[in-house]
């Protein structure tokens, strides 16, 4: 009580979509098929980065029509509320092992590649029979390090977007849809 909470639709927030459900849905819909295909026969660990790509996971794993575990790995960055700082360290660990079984990492994009770096390292060395990563969104032009990204939804220029499990400051993860935060 006493705490005014902002219209789930963020109006305030989001000065334009970028993606809206449909587009996403159709797309995330694809690269299920596209894994369905390159791992048919094969065994198969979808692995979700919290939080970020639980919407993304939750939809993706529903058009994967091969036998798959998920696990989840949760990272952390240190950094301002839009950028990477490049300290990324391992709050949760898989709950699984991975050895001899073909992993693909789910994240909800890749700015600077610092966090998928981190996180290919340390799934490398579980000694999977494969590694490939699917990021929904990626943003070129803001890369540090170099990653193999093997699926990817959109690629988007330099803006700061949340919806469809992206946050800003831990909020907006909700909205179905993604959006350019608006400047403050
Ligand atoms: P990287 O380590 O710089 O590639 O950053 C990856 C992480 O930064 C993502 O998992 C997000 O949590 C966060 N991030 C980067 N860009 C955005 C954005 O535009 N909106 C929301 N989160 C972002």
């Amino acid at each position: 009580m006493g705490i005014k909470l902002q219209p789930a639709g963020a109006e305030h927030a989001v000065s334009e979509v970028l993606f809206s459900q449909d587009t996403i849905q159709q797309r995330v819909a694809e690269i299920g098929r596209q894994i369905s295909e390159d791992y048919a026969g094969k065994q198969l660990v979808v692995i979700g980065v919290l939080t970020g790509s639980v919407l993304f996971l939750s939809d993706l794993i529903r058009h994967i029509h091969v036998p798959m575990e998920l696990d989840f790995v949760s990272m952390s960055s240190y950094g301002t509320a839009t950028t990477t700082s490049g300290e990324v360290r391992l709050l949760k660990d898989l709950g699984h092992p991975i050895q001899g079984k073909h992993v693909v990492i789910a994240e909800d994009i890749i700015d600077t590649g610092l966090t998928l770096r981190y996180l290919l390292e340390t799934i490398h060395a579980r000694q999977p029979a494969s590694v490939a990563t699917c990021v929904l969104l990626d943003k070129p032009s803001r890369r540090v390090v170099e990653v193999d990204v093997q699926y990817r939804g959109f690629e988007i220029e330099d803006k700061f977007v949340v919806g469809y499990g992206l946050d800003y400051a831990g909020l907006y993860r909700n909205l179905p849809y993604i959006g350019i935060m608006k400047a403050e």
